[in-house]
């Protein structure tokens, strides 16, 4: 392994270096790791490479988004270029991308004899593509292998679902949801998932341990509403889904796993770099295909404090866009004009009130109407698409508002949007989710 790097620190106060070219040997990658506040570039100059699956395009820089972490990866050489300062830059030509390739190439065919059978008017079953769940403890690479399986299949014309599952990481929008959306075209590299028409249903919390049982009833009802759409749409069904989680595999962890195996129906199952959870899963599930799969070494780790500070980049960049290019709008509204509900919980009864020997247990799923308060200040809300409060669980979002302030006396509530005008709906889901502007 051939390996450069730049201390990101030292070159933040010298002037930008010039740009530099990396010769890639065929199946080597060039990992780099881009700085949240210095533009990095990147140029194709010869040969053909991907970044997570996407081809970099022939010819211009190419902006990679700030604080990202990539491998600019060729299976036949190349030649890259780089401009700008960036936090570390190095080759190695060990990488498991053959092995995600042959995966691919699995999934692939699968996905063709399900149009085939789709084609002779075989059963839902027949014509149901691969539903691949892709599994492993955090920074195992889980979310990158799913980026490149959606975008190797895309760029062969399949238009595969892809869900996630991950509230704490999730790479759709902002934290603390389980969304789906499909995938048309490789994802790009600048810009990310499409987020046309996102599938959202909000949890409300970074952490399942809050209230577990609602994370299993909205992964209920987001597999619902794709089974209901992939019955009509048989590209899509043959297509399948790939389905990402959370790097949390242990205990509740891995229970959540195997609801979610269950409830999205995975007939395919990718374990990243754990013997142990490959082992457990492939006992648990001997009907269904376990595969384990190496982790690659480019996996870069973030600790706890770095994937908060992502979480709230994730909010700021609903509002403001990746490349902060896009401002929000400030709107007021009257508390009596909005109600805000929360998902779960509410006073569990004293055990005094109970029978003798019973638990006290709050519903995990009961709205409970919250007053507005200055706690609010800095959350986020959730606008749901519900027509009545008992009807918010089982439906999905339409977006996000920031509360920025609550004046009590007033009764006002003033919120940030991405777009202008009236909510598109008066229920709105609290959440513990916060952001602070500076
Ligand atoms: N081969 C690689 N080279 C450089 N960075 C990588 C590579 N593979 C993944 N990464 C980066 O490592 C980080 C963690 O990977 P990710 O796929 O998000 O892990 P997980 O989803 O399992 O937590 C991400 O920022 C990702 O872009
Ligand atoms: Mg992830």
């Amino acid at each position: 392994m051939a390996a450069t790097a730049t201390a990101g620190a030292a070159v933040r106060s010298a002037a930008a270096p010039p740009p530099r070219q990396y010769k890639l040997a065929p199946q080597s990658e060039l990992r780099v790791e881009v700085l949240p506040d210095a533009p990095l570039r990147v140029r194709l100059v010869a040969g053909t490479t991907e970044i997570f699956g996407t081809e970099l395009p022939p010819e211009g820089l190419v902006p990679v988004p700030p604080r990202s972490k990539i491998a600019i990866f060729t299976w036949h050489g190349a030649t890259v270029e780089l401009d700008g300062v960036s936090e570390s830059e190095y080759t190695s030509d060990e990488t498991p991308m053959v092995i995600y390739v042959n995966a691919h190439a699995i999934l692939d065919a699968r996905r063709a004899g399900a149009r085939v059978a789709a084609v002779q008017g075989g059963d839902l079953e027949a014509s149901q593509g691969p539903r691949v769940i892709v599994v492993g403890p955090t920074d195992s690479g889980k979310s990158t292998l799913c980026k490149m399986l959606l975008s190797w299949a895309a760029k062969l014309g399949w238009k595969p679902t892809y869900v996630d599952l991950d509230i704490g990481q999730g790479s759709i929008t902002i934290p603390g949801c389980i969304s789906a959306t499909p995938i048309e075209k490789p994802i790009d590299i600048v810009d990310g998932i499409p987020l046309e028409m996102p599938l959202v249903y909000f949890y409300g919390h970074p952490n399942p341990s809050i209230n577990a049982d609602a994370y299993k009833v909205l992964m209920k009802e987001l597999a619902k509403t794709l089974e209901k759409q992939f019955s009509g749409n048989a590209e899509s069904r043959a297509a399948g889904m790939v389905i990402n989680t959370m790097g949390w595999v242990e205990g509740l962890g891995y229970e959540l796993l195997l609801n979610a195996i269950d409830t999205f129906k995975a007939n395919v199952v990718l374990v990243l770099g754990q013997e142990k959870l490959w082992k457990m899963l492939k006992d648990a599930k001997p009907n269904i295909d376990v595969v384990k799969l190496h982790k690659s070494e480019g996996v870069v780790l973030r600790n706890s404090k770095y994937r908060q500070r992502t979480r709230s980049f994730r909010i700021k960049e609903y509002f403001y866009g990746i490349a902060n290019d896009l401002a929000p709008h400030s709107n007021i509204v009257n508390f009596s004009d909005v109600s805000v509900y929360r998902i779960g919980g509410g006073h569990q009864a004293p055990r005094s009130a109970l029978p003798i020997g019973a638990e006290p247990v709050a519903d995990p799923t009961r709205l409970v109407a919250v007053n507005i308060s200055t706690d609010m200040v800095h959350t986020v809300l959730a606008v749901s698409y519900a027509k009545e409060p008992d009807e918010i669980i089982s439906s999905n979002v339409a977006g996000f508002i920031h509360v920025t302030d609550v004046d009590i006396q007033r009764k006002k509530l003033t919120y940030i949007a991405p777009c202008p005008g009236d909510l598109p709906s008066r229920l709105l889901i609290a959440s513990s989710l916060t952001w602070y502007e500076a």
